[in-house]
């Protein structure tokens, strides 16, 4: 499973590329709006600076409503960097906006995705991607990683090709649930991936093996 990491914050995204494990970045309008990006002209210059640090897919999200707006705003964000993913959510206009984009070659990022449904309508539309959304099913009282499993099973049943970006990740848990059942990808907020990468013993065992070698050393 690929790791990508979901802010569109610029440190922090600088933060977590020199560890060498981010494949990706997403971002979303909330994202961007927490960095205090407002205009499609702003949205552009970070997504820019985005992708000279981070050499994946980049998405960045449409906010258009109707089918038309997405695609021409799909087509905008497609000018913007060598490799987007345009982020169109699971709705009829956006299904109607996937397929357009898709049949022009534009990679899409199938967003918003709540069931194996519009997990199906989006693989056919041509998505090559679909975001399951996993941490607000949770909130709602469901389990989001069934939601994960399901579409990783189907999708392997038919050979379908969209890969499955498992998003809303909240927790570590999440993102080895989602390893588990399959996901292609996940994406994570910064704070998760630090949280993945610390384990109390391995702090306690880095400090002891310290302590002892400058026993030695200094004896
Ligand atoms: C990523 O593509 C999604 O936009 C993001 O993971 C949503 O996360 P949230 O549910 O925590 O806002």
């Amino acid at each position: 499973m690929k790791l990508f990491l979901d802010t569109a914050n610029i440190q922090e995204i600088r933060d977590g590329a020199r560890l060498g494990v981010i494949k990706g970045v997403t971002t979303n309008p909330s994202l961007a709006s927490a960095e205090g990006i407002g205009s499609a002209e702003s949205y552009k210059a970070a997504v820019r600076e985005i992708s000279d640090i981070v050499d994946g897919p980049i998405s960045v999200e449409v906010v258009s409503l109707d089918a038309q707006g997405m695609v021409e705003e799909g087509r905008e964000i497609a000018g913007w960097i060598p490799n987007p993913w345009v982020k169109i959510p699971s709705t009829m206009d956006g299904f109607e906006a996937i397929s357009i984009l898709s049949s022009e070659g534009i990679k899409v990022n199938q967003t918003l995705c709540f069931s194996v449904n519009q997990a199906l309508l989006g693989a056919q539309a041509g998505s090559t991607a679909v975001s399951p959304f996993i941490g607000r099913l949770d909130d709602i009282g469901l389990e989001g990683i069934d939601l994960i499993s399901d579409i990783v099973s189907i999708y392997k049943q038919y050979d379908i090709k969209t890969k499955v970006l498992a998003a809303s990740i909240r927790h570590t848990l999440h993102c080895t649930l989602a390893a588990q059942a399959g996901a292609d990808i996940a994406t994570v907020p910064y704070k998760t991936l630090v949280q993945m990468a610390h384990h109390p013993l391995t702090d306690s065992g880095v400090a002891r093996f310290k302590a002892d070698w400058e026993k030695t050393a200094n004896s």
